[in-house]
């Protein structure tokens, strides 16, 4: 008998994860089934869809492997399925999932759909989370070793291998770029970046020794206006989550609590105005850039001159920025716990404090001896050269949590829409020809694709 699934999505995500292991250990070889059994994840997406219906051409894309380095979540699923109708068949396709914010269930999913999906997805040394280095080289390991093997299959497919990355965070293009430099014949690639910080990645690079072209969904205007209120609302939920576990027995709320968020951008604007609209207590915000802070000031929020005047008066630091936002001598002055948590990317905004992090005893994660996915999702103390804080989620943004959809299909759908729009952008430009003139370019999407995806996603029609 398994136990039953608690309401709470967290010790969910946690105890289907022990449940897994447990059947495994056990030898049952139906365990993915029972996981899975659990779950309803999308096969399509009704935004998808219509974008194919709209500008599909054919099955361009039948002799080309795709390689993508994505959040593993249902509606990616849906997404990566829908290829098929380019062409791409599963087999075809070498899928890593980043392991801070991939599902189990899902990766079971692509594994049954018969989709290269590689194992490190979701099995990965627990040193990844307590390490910096250790995250990004096993990371890079993994990319290289899968993109060997997607050379082979593209080798098998046709003369010159042809190759669709799909990235989101640049690593995958990065490791594309120094095998293209080296590769010992011609190449065919093409590379579509999700996001901000993959293209900034790009930026650094000087186009004439870019090897690829890469289509930038990450600056189209769809996701600068309507992805990152998706992002902001679905922070603010899982703050609350977590505040539910931290404050039992009595429940603490996003209204009793006063906010400070670090980078106020896209997705730290739309956050700061999520609090508001759920009538935090106090919200402050500081970014590095006057001009930000100047909006900021503008949108009637508190805006402190520095980082340390903002800190003195929250108990929670939202971080948004994208980079190593906070060192831990900010924080060894004040004599009250603060609440940590991350909304950027991987474990960076509060990676000085990997070294000081401690299990965290209030997770269900702690029960018992803690799987390296129960590690990851973990809360953690730092009590450390006078710093008192908590933070979530083991430092990761703490809206991946394991889940298969940390924002619900039907939303989430308005990016899956984008991305494949991409695809069909890739299959109708003619030069891929890795080191040829006109290559190396970072294209825009297309704007009609932009545009009807974004009118699509708004539409009644979409959910
Ligand atoms: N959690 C999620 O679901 C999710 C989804 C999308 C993007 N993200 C991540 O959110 C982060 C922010 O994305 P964005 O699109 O808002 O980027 P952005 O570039 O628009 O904003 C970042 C802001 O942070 C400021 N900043 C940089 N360093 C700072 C520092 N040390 N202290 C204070 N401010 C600083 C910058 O001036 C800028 O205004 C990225 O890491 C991105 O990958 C998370």
């Amino acid at each position: 008998m398994l136990p039953p699934l608690p309401d709470d999505d967290i010790a969910r995500i946690i105890i289907d994860d022990r449940i897994f292991y447990m059947l495994q250990r056990q030898g049952r070889k139906d365990a993915a089934g029972i996981i899975l059994g659990r779950y309803d994840i999308p096969h399509a997406l009704p935004v998808v869809d219509r974008v194919l219906g709209q500008f599909q051409h054919g099955r361009e894309l039948h002799d080309t492997v795709v390689v993508a380095c994505q959040h593993l979540l249902g509606s990616v699923f849906a997404q990566m399925v829908s290829l098929r109708n380019l062409g791409v068949l599963p087999e075809n396709c070498y899928i890593l999932g980043k392991p801070y914010s991939s599902s189990r269930p899902v990766y079971e999913m692509f594994a049954r759909a018969g989709f290269n999906i590689f194992k490190e997805t979701v099995d990965f040394p627990a040193t990844i989370v307590r390490s910096r280095k250790f995250y990004d080289e096993f990371m890079r390991q993994t990319l290289e070793n899968i993109s060997h093997a997607a050379i082979e299959r593209a080798t098998a497919l046709r003369e010159v291998p042809r190759l669709l990355l799909i990235d989101d965070g640049g690593l995958l293009i990065d490791t594309f770029e120094n095998l293209a430099r080296h590769a010992a014949g011609p190449l065919d690639i093409m590379a579509i970046e999700q996001t901000r910080g993959g293209i900034l990645r790009l930026d650094e690079r000087e186009e004439e020794k870019r090897r690829f072209s890469v289509i930038n969904v990450a600056q189209c205007r769809a996701k600068l206006r309507t992805e990152s209120p998706l992002i902001a609302e679905s922070v603010v939920d899982h703050i609350q989550q977590r505040l539910d576990y931290l404050g039992a027995p009595r429940r603490r709320l996003i209204r009793d609590q006063r906010f400070l968020v670090l980078g106020y951008g896209a997705v730290g604007a739309w956050i700061a105005k999520e609090l508001r609209s759920r009538r935090a207590r106090a919200i402050s915000v500081f970014d590095t850039d006057a001009a930000r802070l100047a909006i900021a000031a503008a949108n009637d929020l508190e805006t402190p001159n520095t980082q340390q005047q903002a800190l003195r008066s929250a108990d929670v630091v939202i971080a948004a920025t994208g980079h190593s936002s906070l060192q831990l001598e900010a924080l060894n002055r004040i004599r009250r716990r603060m609440l940590l948590v991350s909304a950027g990317s991987s474990n960076r905004e509060f990676g000085a404090f990997i070294p000081e992090m401690r299990v965290w005893g209030r997770m269900p994660a702690f029960d018992h001896e803690p799987s390296p996915f129960a590690l990851l999702h973990g809360d953690y103390a730092i009590r450390a050269r006078g710093v008192d804080a908590i933070i979530l989620n083991g430092g990761f943004p703490v809206n991946f949590d394991g889940s298969i959809d940390p924002i619900s299909p039907a939303r989430i759908q308005l990016t899956r829409g984008l991305m494949v729009g991409a695809c069909i952008q890739a299959s109708t430009i003619s030069r891929w020809r890795v080191g040829s003139p006109e290559v190396g370019r970072l294209l825009a999407l297309r704007g009609d694709i932009d545009d009807f995806v974004e009118s699509e996603a708004l539409s009644k029609r979409a959910k």
